[in-house]
């Protein structure tokens, strides 16, 4: 079912981490439904030019730069975000780090960078902004990812920290639910042309073997998660919360008979 052009017409959005990727092209997606768009990240220039991308499509954007894994920080962007432009009615949570390193070689610090960036921001970021929401109505959205449920060598960071944004998203769902707030998740399989795949599919042959292995063998499109995302902020999904939508083309099938 197409969404309506209009459905997200004068919302007021902060979708973090989207200086690049899965999340610009939310924001983008967002925006183009009739959000006006906050977008956030750490590196000042990265999403500067991020708004000036989306600006030249005709979108709505201001941009704020700060680390996710600072409370204060995301305290200060959400409250500039809502004295500007009033309640905040959605927030997308997807600023993500990540590497391939066995659990033997990990360091403390390497798995602490990544259960900060990718876990503990999402509280952060959740957090800064429930003062500011608006009630009934407020709609968060996490970016999670296959790894929650799947295990993977390499990932006990990552796996750790989206399984633990998946349960996050429960709790918070649960506990604000009677404010009218709907808390879910989102989970992209591999997405063409992003960072995330980059790091997972490190040449030409594994790339096709992670291709090949998914119920539908072909990567994601950005659209593919805009549109998931925007699906769950509209009112469409207005009995929906505290779940996951697996947007991931059936990687967490987990094909024991795939080719290759
Ligand atoms: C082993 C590593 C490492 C590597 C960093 N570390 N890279 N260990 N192998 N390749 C270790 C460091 O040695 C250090 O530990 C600790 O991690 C912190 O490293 P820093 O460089 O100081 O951290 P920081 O500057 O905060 O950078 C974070 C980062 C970086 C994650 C390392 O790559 C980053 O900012 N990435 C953002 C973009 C990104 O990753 N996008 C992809 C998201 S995709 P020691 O012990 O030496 O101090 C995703 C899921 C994809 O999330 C799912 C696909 C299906
Ligand atoms: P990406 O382009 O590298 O985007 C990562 C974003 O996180 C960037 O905007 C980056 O900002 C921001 N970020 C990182 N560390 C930060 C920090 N400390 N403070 C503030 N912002 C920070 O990655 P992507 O591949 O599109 O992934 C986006 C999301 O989708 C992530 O949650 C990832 O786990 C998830 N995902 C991706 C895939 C995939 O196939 N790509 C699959 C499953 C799930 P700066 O540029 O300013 O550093």
């Amino acid at each position: 079912m197409a969404l309506d052009p209009q459905c997200l017409s004068g919302r007021n959005a902060v979708v973090v981490g989207a200086s690049s990727g899965i999340n610009l092209g939310v924001a983008h997606r967002l925006g183009s439904l009739g959000a006006q768009i906050a977008i956030v990240s750490r590196s000042p220039d990265r999403i500067a030019a991020a708004a000036d991308a989306l600006r030249a499509d005709g979108l709505d954007v201001t941009h704020h730069a700060g680390d996710v894994r600072e409370a204060t920080a995301m305290q200060a962007i959400m409250t500039e975000i809502a004295d500007a432009k009033g309640p905040i009615d959605i927030v997308v949570s997807g600023a993500a780090g990540n590497f391939f390193v066995p659990a033997a070689k990990m360091s403390a610090n390497a798995f602490k960078t990544v259960i900060d960036i990718d876990l503990i921001d999402t509280f952060n970021v959740l957090s800064a902004a429930y003062p500011h929401l608006k009630r009934p109505g407020a709609v968060l959205v996490n970016i999670t990812a296959p790894q929650a449920e799947r295990a993977m060598p390499m990932q006990a960071h990552a796996c750790s920290a989206k399984a633990g944004i998946e349960m996050l998203t429960r709790c918070l769902a649960l506990e604000w639910g009677v404010e009218g707030i709907r808390v879910n998740a989102v989970s992209p399989g591999p997405i063409a042309d992003t960072e995330g795949l980059a790091r997972l599919a490190t040449d030409a042959e594994l790339a096709k073997r992670i291709r090949d292995a998914l119920a539908l063998p072909r990567f994601g499109q950005l659209i593919d998660i805009g549109n998931a995302v925007a699906w769950l902020c509209s009112e469409a999904a207005s009995f929906v919360t505290g779940t996951t939508i697996n947007c991931d083309g059936g990687m967490r099938l987990g094909n024991l008979y795939a080719p290759g």
